[in-house]
């Protein structure tokens, strides 16, 4: 599947239109939040849940991206599902934290990321994620907090147009670890197991809610280190190149590509320590 590689030179385009959608849908989900909301319907589990904000936010972005950028597809986490001809992928969460949104917790999101399909081996070394496809342009737009995060691929990190340089170097042992859980029990119960495997390990772990956040607050050196098995593109998309353009280093299990079998970030020391203590516990399950 490998294509005609994408000019860089539109790179920081891809992230204006990131970063203007995620905005501008941000304020929309704040105001519909303010309204009040209700559980729309449930997917993987009973406690997956969808609201019509989300539904609404969705809507929202794939009518921009149709108006800004006709000729790229569109995959989205409710169900928008557009095929492009131009190589360029947008891949979208319209609320990352629904159950954050839900409860009226700050740590919710908008994510949107300018992907590519690459299975070069050089991709590979850029930054491909176990989707096959790789992040060229994003944006994470927090409404509770006002805080914009844009990323391009060789353009560094910004948090509302500041550089920032990525979580220091730190040990295991000091080192605030964010994670979270999947939907289904199976899974959860699995987690829980490695949770309880490295807690005594860490200095703490953070359950944020919203995997975009995390990889974001990561990216600012908020958070030492964030790893979850279970992820899908859309969580991940632009948070990733957010934390990996900040300095972070994206590891998945042993040698797989980070993605849904695991994604851990972290400085680069830290990460490759954190993914063999994590590789021991699961070895251990
Ligand atoms: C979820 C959040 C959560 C993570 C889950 C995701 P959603 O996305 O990112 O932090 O632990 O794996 O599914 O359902 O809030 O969009
Ligand atoms: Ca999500």
């Amino acid at each position: 599947m490998s294509r005609a590689p994408i000019d860089p030179a539109i790179f920081p385009s891809l992230t204006e239109v990131a970063g203007s959608l995620a905005r501008s849908v941000g304020a929309v989900i704040r105001s519909l939040r303010d309204a009040g909301v209700d559980v729309a319907a449930t997917k993987s589990s009973a406690v997956d849940v969808v609201t019509a904000a989300d539904r609404e936010a969705e809507r929202l972005l794939a009518a921009g991206l149709a108006e800004l950028r006709p000729d790229d597809g569109v995959l989205g986490e409710e169900g928008a599902s557009r095929a492009g001809t131009s190589g360029i992928t947008w891949v979208v969460d319209p609320i990352d934290g629904t159950v954050n949104y839900l409860y009226q917790l700050p740590a919710y999101a908008v994510s949107v990321a300018a992907t590519v399909a690459d299975d070069s081996p050089a991709g590979a070394r850029a930054g491909n994620t176990a989707d096959g496809r790789r992040a060229v342009a994003g944006a994470v737009y927090l409404p509770v907090t006002d805080e914009l995060f844009t990323a391009f691929e060789g353009g560094g990190a910004r948090l509302n147009g500041e550089p920032l340089t990525g979580p220091a170097e730190t040990e295991l042992g000091t080192a605030l670890v964010a994670t979270g859980f999947g939907y289904t029990v199976e899974r959860r119960t699995e987690q829980a197991e490695v949770v309880r495997r490295l807690i005594p390990q860490v200095r703490d772990i953070r359950r944020m809610g919203s995997a975009a956040t995390d990889l974001c607050l990561l990216a600012a050196g908020r958070l030492d280190a964030y790893y979850e098995r279970g992820l899908q593109p859309w969580d991940y998309a632009a948070g990733a190149l957010i934390a990996r353009e900040a300095g972070a280093l994206l590891l998945g299990r042993d040698e797989a590509l980070p993605g849904e079998p695991m994604l851990i970030a972290a400085a680069p020391m830290l990460a490759r320590r954190l993914q063999a203590e994590i590789a021991a516990a699961y070895a251990e399950l």
